[in-house]
């Protein structure tokens, strides 16, 4: 395979589409799964998280928003994600702003999820520090009392959509000669560029 100018689209999402097919056929491991980076005044940060589909051009994922990724991103909402796919050997990169989506998405997809799944995201004050394991489970089962039918959409917890400014993909090639083409947001539309590997 070769990452070429002449054969790349004008419109980066749709190399992007392509590229996840590509990896979902190839039996990649949890395609979805999407390292995020963000900074706030604490500093840097990285977690794994996982890509929940485009929305309006923007990249998906889901959280708590009182997390220490849901501070950084209410304090700088810069952000970027990369995924790597070992089976076709693919990166992409992407970089930009992230907004939160609307309470009635949110909803939508918390209620998709498995109960168990659901009573843990009311029950886990992401990212804060927990005395036990103990304290989580019997608050799961608290809730669980609580609520025998329909959990509650937890107050802090959401959707975040990430609006590329950029978007880089990187297609290993032999001899480390890799390809890098560069999709940069303009007025009207993308300017492409080849990078040195
Ligand atoms: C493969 C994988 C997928 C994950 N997906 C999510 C996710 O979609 N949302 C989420 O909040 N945490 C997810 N996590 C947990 C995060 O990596 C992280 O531990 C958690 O969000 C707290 O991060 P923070 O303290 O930086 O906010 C995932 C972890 C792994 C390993």
């Amino acid at each position: 395979m070769a990452l070429l100018e002449s054969k790349a689209p004008a419109d980066p999402l749709t190399l992007f589409r392509r590229w996840y097919r590509q990896a979902q056929a190839a039996g990649a491991p949890q395609p979805e799964a999407v390292a995020l980076a963000t900074a706030g005044s604490a500093g840097p940060s990285v977690r794994m998280v996982l890509f929940k589909g485009m929305e309006a051009g923007s990249f998906t994922f889901y959280s708590n928003y009182d997390s220490r990724k849901g501070r950084d991103l209410a304090e700088d909402g810069r952000a970027a994600i990369v995924f790597y796919w070992p089976a076709t050997r693919h990166q992409v990169r992407v970089s930009g702003t992230v907004r939160r989506l609307a309470g009635k998405a949110s909803l939508a997809y918390f209620r998709s999820r498995p109960r168990g799944a659901q009573l843990s995201a009311l029950a886990s004050r992401q990212s804060r520090v927990v005395g036990s394991r103990d304290v989580l489970e019997r608050e799961v089962a608290n809730l669980a009392g609580k609520y025998p039918a329909d959990v509650p959409l937890p107050a802090d917890w959401g959707g975040y959509a990430l609006r590329p400014r950029w978007i880089e993909f990187w297609e290993n090639r032999e001899d480390r000669l890799h390809d890098r083409l560069r999709y940069t947001r303009t007025r009207d539309g993308w300017r492409m560029e080849r990078l040195s590997p």
